[in-house]
């Protein structure tokens, strides 16, 4: 993280000062935003100061969340380094920390003067991060982009490739989706709830995994088997199963999977029904492009879906 310590975001390089922490989520608690108040402090950082989170998913939850309550509030930017936090953290003001053993569970909605992504940075990602992020992107087409969709669905090998312009195109395309989302509702009050699609069982089973699963790979499974669930309903037919569930193989997020503990999975999944005031809030598909929210999905539903996966990704 860097901080300028000036009113002007173009002021000498004596005003600017560089904390750094060890990445991944591991980092993502409030020791680390205590350290980094502490660097704040120690270089008399006023409340005319700016706070640059360059970096990945953890750094901008962090920045954030060191922004929004440093002094009740001072300015940042994101300069986002990676395909999740170019496609979707970066944008829409979360930011916070893990408590405990749960994620996200202590923050803030605060949004960021400006958010500037360069695309070559994508470049020198480890395969799996880079990948990883490209469930977010599938997900974005999925819900609001059926255009979307059908460019990832053509490009695959472009795209892995980190072509250039294919890259652009698929950025420029999936922030307009994140964007149009939290213009309407930043507070996730309604709308902002289809970006959770692929996450409800997703997130349950990258609990269970202890995090061996990545969170790309999670969102994928669990996107697979919201598509599954859908077509079970007659929302959508069995060949847009079967075209979603290629992209994400496409991109390398479907690996064969073990025995998910099916009760194990529905009952994570019930802790956040708890927190939600009894209801989960699901994501289903209407059609490729267009989602819908409801709140009566079946335990019989879910264990029909992990089974669905377990025999798509054996
Ligand atoms: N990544 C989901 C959201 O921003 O709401």
């Amino acid at each position: 993280m860097i901080f300028k310590r000036s009113r002007s975001i173009c002021s000498e390089i004596a005003n600017t000062f560089v904390h750094i922490y060890e990445a991944g989520e591991a980092s993502k608690n409030l020791t680390t935003i205590t350290q980094i108040y502490d660097t704040l402090v120690a270089h008399n950082m006023d409340r005319s100061g700016l706070i640059v989170a360059l970096g990945g998913g953890v750094a901008g939850d962090m920045a954030g969340f060191v922004a929004s309550s440093y002094m009740r509030g001072i300015k940042f930017v994101q300069v986002p380094t990676t395909t999740v936090a170019q496609n979707d953290s970066s944008m829409g003001g979360k930011t916070g920390v893990d408590y405990l053993a749960h994620k996200n569970m202590v923050g803030a909605f605060y949004n960021p003067l400006l958010v500037y992504s360069n695309l070559s940075t994508l470049k020198s990602l480890p395969e799996r991060e880079f990948t990883g992020g490209l469930a977010e992107v599938i997900k974005h087409g999925l819900i609001r982009d059926a255009k979307l969709f059908a460019t990832l669905e053509q490009n695959a090998n472009s795209i892995l490739d980190n072509e250039d312009v294919m890259i652009e195109e698929m950025t420029y395309a999936s922030c307009l989706v994140k964007c149009s989302v939290i213009e309407e509702d930043l507070k996730e009050l309604g709308l902002r709830k289809i970006l959770n699609f692929g996450h409800t069982i997703g997130h349950s089973i990258e609990t269970l995994s202890n995090f061996a699963l990545s969170h790309g790979q999670c969102v994928a499974y669990g996107s697979c088997m919201a598509a599954y669930i859908s077509a079970q309903r007659g929302y959508i037919n069995s060949e847009d199963v079967t075209r979603i569930v290629n992209v994400f193989r496409n991109y390398k997020l479907l690996a064969p999977i073990n025995h998910f503990g099916h009760d194990a999975v529905w009952e994570q999944m019930s802790y956040d029904k708890k927190m939600a005031y009894g209801k989960i809030s699901f994501i289903l598909l209407n059609a490729i492009g267009e989602a819908t929210i409801v709140t009566d999905v079946t335990k019989e539903e879910i264990i029909n879906a992990i089974l669905f996966i377990e025999k798509t990704c054996q």
